[in-house]
């Protein structure tokens, strides 16, 4: 793979939540405008990715193109465009014969599709695995990512076997991102059944992250999916999702429009305090730190001893978390390497707490942190240490 891509986790923004396979390039022109206009491009929201069902036909080479009907004037223009906006163009396919949506898949023309994205400015590929009975994910995964190489375009590799085949184990020189769940749907805690497959809400999802962290790194992202921020969950369970998937540091693609979004999407997607912590450095996921009820604390190692501190009440009622910070030795459960660097003395060191979403100062870790939190809803701060 391109090795000094994705060194902090993806943003962008994806087709696929909103618009499944209702897609064309005047819904890509113009949502390339708003990611400029709107602010979200400079927020770091760069990679404008298609999902499933740009294809049209291979022709008499084998070569792919768009479907002329909703891409008249082909990707290479689009990418053109995009580019010009100072943004990046991602496109979907799948390993197998068909995509998800029945669309042409790469298996057997991995090449010759790696060859035709580089001719058009492609920048990411999102790889799926419908149709792929009797492949090997390793294999096919490893195949298309000697083809991207090959074709010698950067292209960041979006893996998307829905965890399956524990892509943390064996992916980290393969892909730079990769699925560990099936697909995320628009509510706080739902499992939504489609017979041979469930869609899952933003705390199932969650849960399912657990034991994963220590595989993630610069480079080689867990992906929690696509986000659902803007798309009909109320603002206090949007600014969760939001902020945990900050905390896990997950690629931040959104998955809303971004022609009808609300100044209250907008505020939450491009709050850049929150994206500090996503984008931080060191690159490495928050863990859960203990559970009181409905209450979870989880704590995310920054760079220069910093820390981001989340609270969430995943419950319905309101809760009074109280957190004395003097009391808690909060150390790294997954990184014995790094010693000490992750094991926060909160009794010998002091921190100023920073509130993210209230964006105001909370005093320091010298005294017990004491908050209301609403239902479905979180508190986060920024720990920085000052002495
Ligand atoms: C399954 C993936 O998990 C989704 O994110 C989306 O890409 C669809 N396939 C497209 O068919």
């Amino acid at each position: 793979k391109f090795p000094d891509l994705a060194l902090t986790p993806p943003m962008g923004w994806n087709s696929w939540n909103t618009f499944a396979c209702d897609i064309d390039e005047k819904l890509i022109r113009e949502t390339a405008d708003i990611m400029v206009s709107s602010g979200m491009r400079d927020a770091g929201y760069v990679y404008l990715n298609l999902d499933d069902c740009w294809h049209g036909e291979r022709d008499a080479d084998g070569f792919i193109h768009p479907d002329p009907d909703r891409f008249p004037s082909g990707m290479k223009a689009l990418a053109d465009y995009v580019h010009q906006k100072g943004l990046k163009l991602g496109i979907y396919s799948d390993a197998g014969d068909q995509t998800c949506g029945g669309k042409p898949g790469s298996n057997g023309y991995e090449y010759q599709d790696a060859l035709q994205y580089a001719r058009w400015g492609i920048d990411y590929l999102k790889y799926d695995w419908c149709n792929t009975e009797n492949l090997s994910a390793h294999g096919a995964y490893r195949t298309m990512r000697d083809a991207l190489r090959h074709a010698g375009r950067p292209v960041v590799f979006s893996m998307c076997e829905w965890g399956d085949n524990q892509p943390w184990l064996w992916a980290q020189d393969v892909g730079h991102l990769w699925r560990t769940t099936g697909d995320i749907i628009n509510c706080w805690d739902c499992e939504v059944d489609h017979g041979t497959w469930s869609s899952w809400g933003i705390m199932r999802i969650l849960d399912m992250q657990q034991g994963l962290r220590q595989y993630a790194g610069p480079g080689h992202w867990n992906d929690p999916d696509m986000m659902e921020v803007g798309n009909g969950m109320s603002a206090d369970e949007d600014r969760a999702h939001f902020s945990l998937w900050a905390m896990l540091a997950s690629p931040l693609i959104a998955g809303n429009d971004l022609r009808q979004m609300s100044p209250e999407t907008l505020a939450i997607l491009t709050n850049a305090e929150v994206i500090a912590v996503n984008q931080d450095e060191l690159g490495v996921q928050a863990f859960k730190y203990k559970t009181e009820g409905e209450i979870e604390y989880w704590f995310k190692p920054l760079a220069n001893k910093s820390w981001a501190f989340l609270i969430l009440n995943r419950g319905d009622k309101v809760a009074e978390a109280e957190f004395d910070f003097r009391q808690e030795v909060v150390v790294d459960p997954d990184l014995p390497l790094t010693g000490n660097k992750y094991a926060a003395g909160f009794a010998n060191s002091r921190y100023a707490i920073r509130d993210l979403w209230q964006q105001q100062m909370k005093g320091t870790t010298k005294t017990p942190l004491i908050v209301t939190v609403q239902p479905h809803s979180v508190a986060m701060y920024r720990l920085t240490r000052i002495v």
